[in-house]
């Protein structure tokens, strides 16, 4: 995958269906893209709770739930909304879309 200033692309904007999570490589990462009202947002592919890949689960308006245990991830902020005690939240990426491609970046400080 080609690679620019941290930035990586990582799918192809067509690969997305929305309201479907689909799974990506971010280098050695699983990271999980969440196409939602015409937004595209990039966080990361496994449940911080008990390890299942994100991409498997289900899309609900705003919300990523993981197939496991049903823990409940706000996508725009990767915050863990419900779900087993303590479960953290997923690391978010920066998303950028261009020529149809999508190419995302760590966040600074994650
Ligand atoms: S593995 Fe995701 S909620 Fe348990």
């Amino acid at each position: 995958m080609a690679e620019e200033h941290g930035w990586q692309r990582v799918a192809a904007l067509a690969d997305l269906a929305p309201d479907q999570p689909h799974g990506a490589k971010y280098g050695e990462r699983e990271i999980v893209l969440a196409s939602h009202a015409g937004q595209v947002f990039a966080l990361a592919g496994i449940c911080p709770h008990a390890y299942a890949l994100m991409c498997d689960g289900f899309m609900n308006g705003s919300e990523i739930e993981c197939p496991l245990h049903a823990a409940a991830f706000d996508i725009r902020t990767g915050k863990c909304l419900v779900g087993p005690v303590g479960t953290a939240d997923l690391a978010t990426y920066e998303v950028k879309v261009e020529a149809g491609e999508i190419w995302v970046r760590r966040n600074a400080g994650e």
